[in-house]
């Protein structure tokens, strides 16, 4: 965490970005346009993060679960993170922005992983907001894959099963070298995890705010921020916030 302008700003904020499909139903428009209005928001919550002085962001932006939806909507998703990373990769990196990608990648269609490797290629020597794109991404998913690249270490015989502790699994992790998310963000009222970050969650700020992902507005991102502020962060200690004499 960091203090600008006098507030703790939390290092990570992660968010599950819920309710495309609800915000056009609302409406009486085909969720297609949910989703594309999706990524305008997206836009703003990245400008939002910098300005902030939030140094990681990461956006879900598909789930290894989300394969179970209709293919046209599965092609529009694709469509738009394509369209996404063309039409604002320069802007991003003119910004400073690093992008990086997390979720597997053996099984993503080509044109997807060559332009996601694009997009970290370009931006690698970058300073400013890490942008962690959470694409065909899954916890257990992620868990299980570093799970058998230890064990492959193991077999090898490079490293032993006692070495095999929390940091080293945070190497194997998609999420190395990212700190853990401080604060994690549900729009759309679900209050659950759906398989995000399940590991690295483990001592974030969780909250669930009813909006739908397109009506999220850097206002309300900012509230949510002074929201954090306020919580006190004990991680198994005692709280270090001041508390009156005798208590
Ligand atoms: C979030 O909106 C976007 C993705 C999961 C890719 P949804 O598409 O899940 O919208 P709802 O939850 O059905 O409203
Ligand atoms: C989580 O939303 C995944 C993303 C935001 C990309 P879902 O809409 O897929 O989650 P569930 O199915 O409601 O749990
Ligand atoms: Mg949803």
């Amino acid at each position: 965490m960091s203090i600008a302008e006098n507030r703790i700003v939390p290092e990570h904020v992660a968010i599950i970005m819920d309710g495309n499909g609800r915000w056009a139903n609302a409406r009486g428009l085909p969720r297609t346009l949910g989703h594309r209005s999706g990524v305008e928001t997206v836009r703003e919550t990245v400008k939002a993060a910098g300005e902030a002085g939030v140094q990681y962001l990461t956006l879900f932006a598909f789930s290894s679960e989300n394969w179970r939806r209709p293919p046209d909507e599965i092609n529009e998703l694709f469509g738009l993170l394509k369209a996404f990373i063309r039409r604002d990769l320069a802007e991003l990196h003119k910004a400073n922005v690093k992008v990086r990608i997390i979720g597997e990648r053996e099984n993503l269609r080509v044109d997807i992983l060559t332009l996601l490797l694009e997009a970290e290629e370009t931006t690698r020597e970058n300073t400013g907001l890490t942008l962690v794109i959470a694409f065909n991404y899954g916890s257990r998913d992620e868990i299980a894959r570093a799970a058998a690249r230890l064990a492959t270490e193991v077999a090898a015989g490079r490293l032993k099963p006692s070495e095999i502790n929390a940091d080293l699994m945070n190497q194997y992790l998609d999420t190395a070298g990212i700190p853990d998310p401080d604060l994690i963000i549900r729009t759309s009222g679900e209050e659950r995890l759906s398989n995000f970050l399940l590991w690295q969650a483990a001592y974030a700020e969780l909250m669930f705010v009813p909006d739908f992902w397109p009506d999220f507005s850097p206002e309300l991102f900012k509230e949510l921020l002074d929201r954090f502020a306020k919580r006190d962060r004990r991680y198994g200690a005692l709280s270090t916030k001041a508390v009156a004499v005798g208590q």
